[in-house]
């Protein structure tokens, strides 16, 4: 978890994503909470050293009867009839490379590599609703907006992606 929290925030906190350490925290937490699930699949990528986290991707297949939390109750509402397509999907909790690491084929490689690990050939996530690396990275790799879900560290309502 204190891996998870610092590849984090060397991937998110500087621009154009300006997010905290606590946003760190709270991801490092919440893959903490996460552990436990068979069905959880991560993939990552060490340094050549292998000391430290390059980039990493996880998620796990998606269950509205598991979701009870505030966030997943306005995901629901926000989506409204799309929120059904979500069902079954492997939701991608997290993808993050390491500034270091980065423009080399390693951010696709991973998020390839966790749907494939998954088995998944359907799959969701959500992002800032922003021209940002991340949004080239899904485009470019088939990912379509769905709808809006929960707003994002930037203050705006997230966009849903989904592919299959
Ligand atoms: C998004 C991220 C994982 C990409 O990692 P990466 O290893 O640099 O990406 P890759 O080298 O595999 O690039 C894959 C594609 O992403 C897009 N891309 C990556 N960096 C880009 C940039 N700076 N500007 C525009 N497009 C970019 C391109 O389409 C690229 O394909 P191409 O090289 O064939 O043109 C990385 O920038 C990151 O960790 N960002 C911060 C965290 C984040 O936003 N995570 C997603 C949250 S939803």
């Amino acid at each position: 978890m204190d891996e998870i929290e610092s590849l984090y925030f060397a991937a998110f906190h500087g621009p154009p994503l300006y997010e905290s350490r606590e946003a760190a925290r709270s991801f490092a937490q919440l893959y903490g909470w996460l552990l436990p699930r068979p069905d959880l699949v991560t993939v990552f990528s060490r340094t050549r050293q292998g000391a430290e986290l390059a980039g990493i991707a996880y998620g796990h297949p998606w269950r509205w009867a598991e979701q009870s939390d505030e966030w997943a109750a306005q995901l629901r509402e926000r989506l409204g009839e799309s929120a059904a397509s979500l069902e079954g999907r492997f939701a991608v909790y997290l993808l993050a490379v390491d500034p270091g690491y980065r423009g080399k084929g390693l951010g696709r490689l991973l998020l390839r590599s966790a749907l494939e690990a998954a088995g998944a050939e359907r799959a969701w996530l959500i992002t800032r609703d922003e021209q940002t690396p991340a949004m080239a990275l899904y485009t470019a790799e088939g990912w379509v907006p769905v709808g809006q879900g929960p707003d994002t560290p930037n203050g705006r309502p997230g966009l849903v992606l989904i592919k299959g």
